[in-house]
């Protein structure tokens, strides 16, 4: 039965539909994480079935590829499939530069690792996710089990060092108990307010015994896509060190029955 989306569903609706251009058959694909990398798994699995796209597909979570098996697209290991062409990924915030704060869902590791092994990073958004300047999102922090107290510790004596003065790092916790990722570890969320220099904080957290990986994917994505509540989607995307933008109509019903 076909259903109205919501105006931010309907943003990530169209922004997802609008990447699926950048798949081209026998394309090597890294399927991201979250709510709008859902609508991509979903278009993708209709052109699989419907026009025959062919694809390799590696997925960033557990949960992606729950969703994709279910629909139809067969997920390989990265490593068995060795190298991608492009990823394409949600995130919980992007700046002017295509910066990105993720992580939100908690498979930033595995995000991060298929991301840095394509070609091209696209990432897919509704208006929300568009800002300023990064860090109103809790930035995530994975951490091993071994010794994550003191992890904890050392990232906050490392906050304030770099300027960060209310930066407590907080444990999550999902249902009542410690979040696990999908590689057996655990997330501190660090509530700042804004990044003041990414690069130096990504580095410093990085740095830290313990700490396997940051949520800030810096210089990495190449093209975003932003989804409006109006079904049309604005693509920018750096072409020869410049921002170039383009906007495209409503390119997807308003109304869908994908997935259904
Ligand atoms: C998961 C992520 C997601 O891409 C991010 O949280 C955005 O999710 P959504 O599309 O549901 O808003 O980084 O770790």
């Amino acid at each position: 039965m076909s259903q109205p989306l919501s105006g931010a569903e309907q943003g990530k609706f169209s922004a997802a539909k609008a990447a699926t251009t950048f798949v081209k058959d026998g394309m090597k694909v890294g399927l991201g994480t979250g709510s709008t990398a859902a609508w991509l798994v979903r278009h993708l699995a209709e052109m699989v079935r419907n026009d025959g796209l062919r694809i390799q597909a590696a997925a960033t979570s557990l949960q992606t590829a729950t969703l994709a098996g279910e629909l139809g697209i067969k997920i390989q290991s990265l490593d068995e499939i060795g190298w991608l062409d492009v990823t394409i990924d949600g995130a919980d915030e992007f700046d002017g530069q295509l910066n990105l704060l993720k992580g939100g869902g908690g498979a930033l590791l595995r995000e991060k690792i298929v991301a840095f092994a394509s070609d091209q990073m696209i990432v897919i958004a509704d208006v929300t996710k568009d800002v300023a300047s990064l860090g109103k999102f809790p930035l995530p922090v994975e951490v091993l089990p071994f010794g994550m107290q003191s992890s904890g510790i050392l990232i906050e004596r490392a906050l304030l060092d770099l300027g960060y003065q209310t930066a407590k790092p907080v444990l999550r916790e999902r249902d009542g108990s410690v979040f696990v990722t999908d590689e057996g570890n655990h997330i501190f969320d660090l509530h700042l307010d804004t990044v003041i220099d990414p690069e130096m904080l990504s580095q410093t957290l990085n740095g830290i015994p313990g700490v396997v990986e940051n949520g800030l994917f810096l210089n990495l994505c190449d093209t975003v896509i932003i989804g409006f509540e109006d079904g049309s989607t604005e693509t920018r995307r750096f072409e020869d060190g410049a921002m170039a933008t383009s906007r495209a109509d409503n390119i997807a019903n308003l109304f869908s029955n994908v997935g259904d």
